[in-house]
């Protein structure tokens, strides 16, 4: 008996440190964000207090455990009869107020660092989640999908929505901040403003079809010049309808269901479907969906359409 419980604490132990280890474990990211770096803060106060807790709760129920435990004393012995102990009453009744005051105190002084925008110089994204990805539009109409640019040591504020015809999804980039709900005809604010290089991963955090799992977010943060010359450059091409934008479009609307080579999956093949290269046919599956399908661009721009329909015509279809 005692050998059993030994090797299932053992087990326990041994896979906790992996837990705690690995990547992904059950520590959080590593904040790269001012507003992100404030919840980890908050997070490893109230961590602090209920690791204390934990620890104090458990290690007083195994001492108890041992310390009272039956040993010779027949099943009808009556133990002491306790009636009342004021001190300890006391003390389990104030300590909780202070620990309660203790965090509350610190999450509001962290708050307004979370949620409010810095004033200072800013990027505006319109962000929009649809069934599977997420449609990113710039003051200057550059449109992107699921990977969206930002510039290092500058505030970005996302406005985040959904289309009215789409479902609820949810924003989570844990290493830029918190979760925002994209709810239709609602839009929500938060903002990030990375602290280095690098590029942050996020994944839809609200369950919302088939292929919910796959609907992932990223943040690419880039030097202020390098995300400066990007957005002109993009703006250009976009405009001039040579940018990879169709294929962007392809791989976050499309190939999630139909397969990255349009090889078929939950959704049908699209690969010799010739109906694909016929610009009119795939904007009114589109804008209209079909049998399963959502319309995944009812709400596009021509610009994006554009795009997805000479992606198609050249690339899939390989006209
Ligand atoms: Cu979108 Cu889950």
């Amino acid at each position: 008996m005692r050998r059993t419980l030994a090797v299932v604490v053992l087990c326990a132990l041994v896979l906790a440190g992996a837990a705690f280890a690995g990547e992904p474990g059950f520590t959080p990211v590593e904040p790269a964000s001012p507003n992100a770096d404030r919840i980890n803060d908050s997070y490893l106060w109230v961590a602090l207090f209920t690791g204390a807790i934990f620890l104090i709760v458990q290690g007083t129920l195994v001492w108890f455990i041992v310390r009272y435990r039956a040993d010779r004393r027949t099943r009808e012995m009556e133990g002491a009869q306790v009636h009342g102990n004021t001190n300890l009453e006391l003390a389990w009744t104030v300590a909780p107020v202070l620990i309660l005051v203790a965090i509350g105190s610190f999450i509001f002084y962290k708050l307004p660092g979370i949620q409010d925008v810095p004033a200072a110089d800013r990027v505006e994204v319109q962000v929009k989640g649809y069934r599977y990805y997420w449609n990113y539009t710039y003051p200057n109409g550059v449109i992107a999908v699921d990977t969206l640019r930002a510039p290092v040591g500058q505030t970005t504020r996302l406005q985040i929505s959904a289309p009215d015809f789409d479902v609820i999804h949810s924003w989570w980039i844990p290493a830029l901040g918190g979760k925002f709900d994209a709810i239709p005809g609602k839009t929500n604010e938060t903002w990030f403003s990375p602290e280095r290089p690098g590029t942050y991963k996020g994944q839809c955090a609200e369950f919302c079809g088939i292929q919910h799992a796959v609907m992932r977010a990223e943040v690419e943060a880039m030097p202020q010049e390098e995300f400066d010359a990007w957005l002109a450059d993009e703006a250009e091409a976009q405009e001039a309808g040579t940018s990879d934008l169709g294929e962007e479009t392809f791989r976050g609307a499309c190939g999630k269901c139909h397969g990255l080579a349009g090889e078929g999956d939950i959704g049908p093949k699209l690969a010799a479907n010739g109906l694909v290269a016929d610009a009119e046919a795939v904007e009114q599956v589109v804008r209209n969906g079909r049998n399963q399908m959502p319309p995944v661009g009812k709400d596009w721009s021509d610009r994006q359409m554009d795009a997805l329909t000479t992606y198609l015509k050249e690339e899939l279809v390989g006209g």
